[in-house]
């Protein structure tokens, strides 16, 4: 058992909705389990770095939070202690400040909430000593060590409505509609947001895929099928074909994929660019479920003395896996894996040889 009096919460990385589902839960399991006190360090680790700036959660901090998209502590996805950056420009070390910091203000152990980056940093903070447990948080779903992460479901919510009312457009027009999502290099925004839209082409980055493939698939539609509008998702990290790659700084994905549709086939193009909206609003009630699990069991493991654990969703459980071995690894789409061939069944397109 341990003994803890104060734990920290800090959130890194970009937000997802569900972060604030975390915090709350763990304050209220905290204090009405244990009686502890709670911390919010703003800004991920930054927080600690002025450690003025942090502040108590109370029953009545958290009380209202639990639908709030964002996160009430703030959050970046530059801030790392071990690489901090100087105003000469340079980097240094400087987590045995945030570790002293973290004393100060009398903090026993820290719950890192955040994707790949925050847990390694956790990971690293916890080598040095300090006691630490990771809750997993990405819209992008890319981390191997747990089934999902909170935050997927509310971003495929968001896709599938802008896909719904894109379809209603597109068939209008009688035009090729392009939407762009993110996931960074994985594509199971994409997947799962194009299966649950009815998209008919799905571009990935575990798919290599040609133009001419994509332009083929439309004019058999057209022609054999009797369709005359085309809905298709792109993985905003997808491996663009050669001739387009010299671009892929100039424009969007979407825009570039677009254009090339539109000059290699006689059809109309419209792109749409999701962006941060993927990332906003309200989390749906399986994120708040599955956050909440995630917060009381992250105070559970502080409270056995589990530290240097990442709490994780595996066959619909909760369990705890070592920060060590969750972190760097990538969870991508197998090509060959389930839900690509679902989707290969019902007549959805990769762009590739395989119709
Ligand atoms: O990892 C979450 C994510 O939204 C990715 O899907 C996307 O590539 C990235 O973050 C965008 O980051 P930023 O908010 O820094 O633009």
């Amino acid at each position: 058992m341990s003994d803890i009096r104060c734990i920290g919460i800090a959130t890194g990385g970009g937000d997802a909705p569900g972060l604030n589902a975390v915090i709350r839960a763990a304050t209220k399991a905290a204090i009405v389990e244990h009686n502890w006190k709670v911390i919010g360090i703003p800004d991920g680790f930054d927080g600690l770095i002025w450690p003025e700036k942090s502040f108590e959660l109370t029953l009545d901090s958290v009380s209202g939070i639990l639908p709030r998209g964002g996160t009430i502590l703030g959050t970046t996805n530059r801030g790392n202690p071990f690489h901090y950056k100087s105003a000469d420009g340079g980097t240094r070390d400087i987590s045995d400040q945030v570790i002293a910091n973290a004393k100060k203000l009398g903090i026993d152990a820290i719950i890192t909430i955040g994707g790949d980056g925050s847990q390694k940093i956790g990971c690293e903070l916890f080598q040095k000593g300090m006691k630490m447990v990771g809750v997993p948080k990405t819209i992008d779903n890319d981390l191997s060590a747990t089934e999902l992460t909170f935050g997927f479901d509310t971003a495929l919510h968001t896709v599938t409505d802008a896909i719904d009312k894109i379809h209603t457009t597109g068939a209008s027009h009688h035009r090729v509609m392009v939407v762009e999502v993110m996931g960074r290099d994985c594509g199971w925004i994409a997947l799962a947001g194009g299966i649950a839209g009815g998209a008919h082409v799905i571009l990935i980055p575990e798919i290599p895929f040609t133009i001419k493939n994509i332009c083929d698939y439309i004019t058999r539609r057209e022609s054999g099928g009797g369709r005359d509008f085309t809905i298709v998702v792109v993985a905003e990290g997808v491996k663009l074909p050669p001739e387009l790659k010299e671009n892929r700084r100039a424009s969007s994905v979407g825009n570039l994929i677009g254009n090339a549709i539109a000059a290699q086939s006689d059809k109309e193009v419209r792109v749409s660019v999701l962006g941060h909206i993927q990332r906003g609003g309200s989390p749906s009630p399986f994120d708040r479920v599955l956050a909440t699990r995630f917060g009381v069991a992250a105070v559970e493991l502080i409270a056995e003395g589990n530290f240097g654990k990442m709490v994780a969703l595996r066959a619909s459980k909760i369990v705890a896996v070592d920060m060590a071995d969750a972190i760097g690894h990538l969870k991508a789409v197998r090509p060959d894996g389930e839900l690509v061939h679902t989707a290969r069944a019902i007549g959805i397109g990769f762009g590739d040889e395989e119709i």
